[in-house]
């Protein structure tokens, strides 16, 4: 009940709600699994890499700049003594180079984690003519995800970190890249998330016979650098309350490395609890709107596959 009204009132998202709800430390034996985090240079996906890697994964950090990339990959070897550490290289916003990012990867993959993400205040577009916060947060993350399906190994996890502004937003199926109207950064990112969430979902049913399971999860306010570039008044307003990256990241490594996480699958988490994936009337999709966003996320990417086809290992 207190957990609920923690949610409600959105104390829950801060450090506050993380402490309150004070989890013992992941300790699960990763050693031989694979794992692949998207936005492994920053933040959330940082801390998730470190944190996988402690835990004995081998890691693979994808991120857009060489230069960072090795940096956090040798600064991880160092605070782990984990020396499975690799990285790639790839700018998720531009299809052409998740296309060449997956083909790069080798089999087998057990985890993977899509985190990268951005919130752009102002309307931008890639090189390909994406806008860019939906080819970051949904479009490539898609793509990446199908072209990888092969590559899994069962029992695999795949874990797609989204936001809590995803409860505000209905997904747009005509309007993906919000060319219509004003441009809100917010809406734009949270229109996204949402979008991962239903895709979770999506995921969830099609992959299940090949013990593969899908997570989303949010979490919560933490202090990174996306959100002190992107929402520096949000970021000072909350400052004393937000999450370390720890804490934010602490349900992204549950969700790879619990035992109690491979037991389901298509939920929507937050601290290590399943969550509501609607909070607000209104922002709940058709069936028909499910599908349509598939249609249209296939049709973008360029992807060849189908939903159906998923469910068949190849
Ligand atoms: N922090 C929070 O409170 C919070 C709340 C809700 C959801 N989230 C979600 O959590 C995830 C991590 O966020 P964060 O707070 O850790 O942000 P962050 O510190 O800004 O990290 C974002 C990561 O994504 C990478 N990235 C951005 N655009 C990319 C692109 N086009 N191609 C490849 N990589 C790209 C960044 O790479 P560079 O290092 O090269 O910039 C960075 O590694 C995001 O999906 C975000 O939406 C965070």
């Amino acid at each position: 009940m207190l957990d609920e009204i923690l949610d409600r009132s959105l104390v829950g998202y801060t450090a506050l709600g993380y402490r309150w709800r004070s989890h013992p430390r992941i300790t699960n034996d990763l050693t031989g699994r694979v794992a692949i985090v998207t936005g492994a240079t920053s933040g959330l996906g940082r801390q998730t890499a470190s944190e996988l890697a402690r835990l004995g994964a081998s890691v693979v950090l994808v991120g857009r700049n060489p230069g960072k990339t090795e940096a956090v990959a040798e600064s991880i070897r160092r605070e782990t003594g984990n020396p499975k550490l690799s990285c790639e290289i790839a700018d998720l916003s531009e299809m052409e180079q998740v296309r060449a990012l997956a083909g790069r990867v080798h089999a087998p993959v057990h985890i993977l984690v899509n985190n990268a993400g951005v919130l752009r205040p102002e309307r931008s577009e890639t090189l390909e003519g994406f806008e860019t916060s939906f080819a970051t947060n949904l479009l490539g993350h898609f793509l990446l995800t199908n072209l990888l399906i092969d590559k899994l190994e069962a029992p695999a996890r795949i874990v797609n970190v989204s936001s809590g502004g995803m409860y505000t937003q209905r997904v747009r199926v005509n309007d993906l890249q919000m060319k219509r109207g004003r441009y809100d950064g917010t809406v734009a990112y949270a229109r996204a998330k949402r979008g991962q969430v239903i895709l979770t979902e999506l995921w969830a049913e099609a992959l299940a016979e090949r013990g593969v399971v899908v997570h989303s999860m949010h979490p919560g306010w933490a202090d990174t650098p996306g959100v002190s570039d992107s929402l520096p008044r949000f970021y000072r307003l909350t400052k004393p309350l937000l999450r370390t990256p720890a804490e934010g990241a602490d349900t992204i490594v549950w969700l790879c490395a619990s035992d109690e996480a491979g037991q389901s699958t298509g939920q929507f988490w937050h601290d290590r609890k399943p969550r509501p994936t609607h909070r607000f009337r209104g922002t709940r999709e058709t069936q028909a709107e499910r599908e349509s966003l598939w249609t249209e996320l296939t049709k973008l990417s360029g992807w060849s596959g189908s939903l159906s086809g998923l469910a068949r290992a190849s």
